[in-house]
């Protein structure tokens, strides 16, 4: 090989994009990021890389398979790190067919080239190649409030077309491992927050809300438990991974961060009377309880003890300092606030939140 390349699926999202600006910081390799630009793909995450020689952006489908293999046959890249889906559960319940396309038949696509690439490596190609699967801890399905957090031997138990379509997506790698010995690491992980987030997922909704003094809208009780980790923590679990996870092996990753969603957005408002204090009152006074997601899991929370003991991995962020940066930058990014909340955003907004 060359020059030696990755080829990361999905680098346009929310934790693609900060990956490949990750990745480019520390590390060698080139990537091509191959991204079909949904309305979640956005270049201007990748602003600060538009002139860096080290990537290569692809605009393109991962269902595609001419496509991918001619980009594995071209630049011949020592690993795939696979980023692509449909991420988010709300439109997952109002849409269910893209996830299916996307998080199934498209990883199925992507398996299937990365299998045939595979088989013409030479033995010491073979060797270092690695398929990087980025998975969901909502494949596990739902805590009660006194279980153990999910481990890598929790059982399956999907809820929502999203994470049943990441647990097929999940169930087809893990096959590609056994039955044709493609070199497939998996990591499970939590819910992310930090820098590009499409303000469609909570937190960003929630400051996006508040500055433009809407409600924020809280689904049910508020009692719902995530456990957060921002997305930099994410994005060194995957690196990690990818240098020292063990073939065929599942890593979990999380923040330790068990919040109620009601506490975390008081702690957005909280911030945001801080930063940019109201003179009419508190930003929590705009919170409202609406209806609930239907089929909404109550409790998810991740032992991320494996990838701590067999990697090393750490969380570097806290929830609070997370957070902190996380309001901080949606105050500073006002241009890239402004490019995403056009248009057809909107329409989402209307879609979701109209009946509640
Ligand atoms: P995102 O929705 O922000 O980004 C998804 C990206 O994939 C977009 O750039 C989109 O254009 C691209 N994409 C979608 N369909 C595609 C296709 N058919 N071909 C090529 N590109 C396509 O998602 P995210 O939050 O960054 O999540 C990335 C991955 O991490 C997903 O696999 C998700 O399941 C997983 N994950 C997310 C979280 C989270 O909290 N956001 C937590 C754990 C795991
Ligand atoms: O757990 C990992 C998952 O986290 C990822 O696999 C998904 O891709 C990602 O979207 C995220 O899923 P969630 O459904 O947990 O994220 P979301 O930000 O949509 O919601 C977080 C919690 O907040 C959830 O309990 C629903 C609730 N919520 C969400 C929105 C958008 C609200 O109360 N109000 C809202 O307006």
């Amino acid at each position: 090989m060359a020059e030696k390349y990755i080829l990361v699926t999905g680098g346009a999202g929310f934790i693609g994009a900060n990956f490949v600006l990750d990745w480019l910081g520390n590390e060698s390799a080139a990537i091509v990021n191959l991204d079909k630009l949904t309305y979640a793909g956005n270049l201007g995450n990748l602003q600060s890389v538009r002139n860096d020689p080290r990537h290569l952006f692809v605009r393109g489908d991962i269902c595609d398979p001419g496509l991918v293999t001619g980009l594995l046959e071209r630049h011949r890249p020592s690993a795939i790190v696979h980023f692509a889906a449909e991420s988010h559960v709300d439109r997952s319940i109002h849409g269910p067919e893209d996830f299916v396309q996307t998080n199934v038949v498209g990883t199925f696509r992507l398996l299937e080239a990365a299998r045939a690439y595979f088989s013409k490596l030479s033995a010491a190609e073979r060797e270092a190649f690695r398929f990087l699967h980025v998975s969901t801890d909502e494949v596990y399905g739902n805590l009660g409030p006194g279980d153990p957090a999910f481990s890598e031997s929790s059982p399956y138990a999907p809820n929502s077309p999203y994470s049943a379509s990441k647990a097929a997506s999940d169930h087809l790698a893990r096959a590609y491992f056994h039955t044709y010995g493609l070199p497939i690491v998996t990591t499970n992980c939590s819910n992310n927050y930090g820098p590009y987030q499409f303000p469609e997922k909570l937190i960003p909704v929630v400051i996006l809300n508040a500055l433009a003094v809407k409600r924020l809208p809280v689904y049910g009780d508020g009692k719902q438990v995530r456990d957060w980790l921002y997305v930099n923590d994410h994005c060194g679990a995957v690196r990690l991974a990818l240098a020292k996870g063990k073939l065929g092996e599942v890593y979990n990753v999380g923040g330790s961060s068990e919040q109620t969603n009601i506490t975390v957005v008081e702690q957005v408002c909280a911030i945001l009377d801080e930063l940019r204090p109201r003179p009419s009152g508190k930003h929590e006074s705009l919170i409202e309880f609406v209806k609930d997601r239907p089929g909404h899991d109550r409790r998810y929370a991740i032992d991320a003890s494996k990838i701590t003991r067999e990697l090393g991995w750490k969380r570097t962020e806290s929830f609070d300092s997370g957070l902190r940066k996380t309001v901080t930058w949606y105050l500073d990014n006002t241009d890239w606030v402004a490019a995403v909340t056009s248009g057809a955003y909107r329409h989402w907004i209307d879609t979701n939140y109209a009946g509640r």
